[in-house]
């Protein structure tokens, strides 16, 4: 037993500090025995050093009092790990991504864990108006523009301020045109681990001129650990009646539709997998649930949008948020082609999902739609929370 305590009290040391060389492991004993019976890794932070236009890019390590643990890296804020307890006890990464910077910059997936900006989501035809004036950005995913552009927020490295062990705040100015999007904009993103084992994102902006934003994370999750399977059997509630159908470029129609008689209706807890292979017309658009969901207490104020539980290991996660709609992707295009994941495992389909909390998709040319016009002198600020716990 004494050999295991110092294993973990070693762990829990190496954990406290960021950008070290090696790798923070953590260990944990099986209750019953003596034996060690899992290792997980935060992967080496020398693997995260590395210049990346003319910044230096690393790996910060947040750590609890309940000794969980989450990587994030400053290239594209990514959350990379998230070491969490299961059901008895052992700890799981649940989190997808890759053990090296250079993983997240070749990959043909690119959001891996990612900040995303300045508009999470699509925006249709890759253009929109905003005081009379058209814009044009890259038209990344088939003629229309996605999460932000190939460099959005997501493929820059970040000005990194660790402030204490659980607290990491991410900053950049993204310059006027960047993108193809209006202003100056100066963005702040604190990152907290608190202990009741959520990572709380705090997400602050303001810009010169008037523009349109919509910041998300992009993290892909796997609650019986990534590489672990596919999400199939993960038992999802979304606390949503409605949500935006897409046309085939997946652009939302414009119409907020009940999800009550549809494989779209999560309101009850349900599993991922039950419906997804159904005869319906929206499941055929995304290839699987690719969908935002419209929260139903579209309130500014924090609420759950969704509960997520990984059967296998009993971790839960619980998105909470103050945005009005929750991106869920299950997925559907991952293909076991991605090379190098964490471990050394492809990502097959439908082995990780995503809650991304946002405005909708298309809110630029959608004047219905929630606004997302950020104009000088008004400050943007949304939270959103990943909690994660265990169900017996
Ligand atoms: C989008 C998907 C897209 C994926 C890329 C999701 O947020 O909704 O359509 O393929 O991001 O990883």
């Amino acid at each position: 037993m004494k050999s295991n305590l110092l294993l973990i009290l070693a762990a829990g040391i190496v954990g406290l500090s960021a950008c070290t060389n090696n790798s923070n492991k953590t260990t944990t004993s099986n209750a019953d025995s003596d034996s060690v019976s899992t290792t997980v890794m935060i992967p080496d932070s020398s693997n995260f050093s590395a210049t990346i236009d003319g910044k230096q890019a690393g790996l910060y390590v947040l750590k609890n009092k309940n000794n969980v643990q989450v990587a994030i890296t400053n290239y594209g804020g990514r959350i990379v790990s998230i070491l969490v307890p299961d059901k008895d006890g052992k700890i799981v990464d649940v989190a997808l991504g890759y053990d090296k910077v250079a993983g997240y910059q070749q990959a043909n997936e690119p959001y891996f864990g990612a900040l995303i900006g300045r508009y999470g989501n699509r925006i249709g035809k890759a253009t929109f108006t905003l005081d009379g004036k058209a814009y044009n950005l890259p038209a990344n995913d088939n003629g229309q523009s996605l999460h932000g552009g190939p460099k959005g927020f997501h493929a820059q490295v970040w000005d990194a301020k660790k402030v204490n062990d659980y607290t990491l705040e991410l900053s950049r100015v993204s310059v006027d045109g960047e993108e193809g999007y209006p202003g100056n904009l100066t963005v702040k993103v604190i990152y907290t681990l608190t202990d009741d084992n959520a990572i709380k994102m705090d997400y602050s902006a303001t810009t010169d001129k008037t523009t349109v934003l919509n910041l998300t994370n992009h993290c892909y999750f796997n609650l019986n650990g990534e590489g672990n399977g596919d999400i199939n059997d993960h038992i999802l509630t979304i606390n949503a009646s409605k949500f935006t159908p897409v046309d085939a470029t997946l652009i939302p129609t414009g119409e907020l539709k009940d999800v009550a008689g549809t494989p779209f209706d999560f309101t009850k807890p349900t599993a991922i997998g039950a419906r997804v292979n159904a005869d319906d017309e929206q499941l055929k658009m995304g290839k699987g649930y690719d969908h935002n969901f419209v929260l139903t207490d579209g309130s500014k104020n924090l609420k759950q949008a969704a509960f997520v539980v990984g059967p296998k290991t009993g971790i839960t996660l619980e998105v909470l948020t103050n945005e009005p709609g929750i991106q869920f992707y299950g997925g559907n295009f991952l293909d076991g082609k991605l090379n190098d994941c964490k471990g050394g495992k492809p990502y097959q389909h439908r082995t990780g999902f995503c809650l991304e909390t946002q405005h909708f998709p298309d809110s630029p040319n959608k004047p219905s739609f929630p606004s997302t016009t950020l104009k000088p002198g008004e400050t943007y600020q949304t939270s959103t929370l990943y909690k994660f716990g265990v169900q017996k």
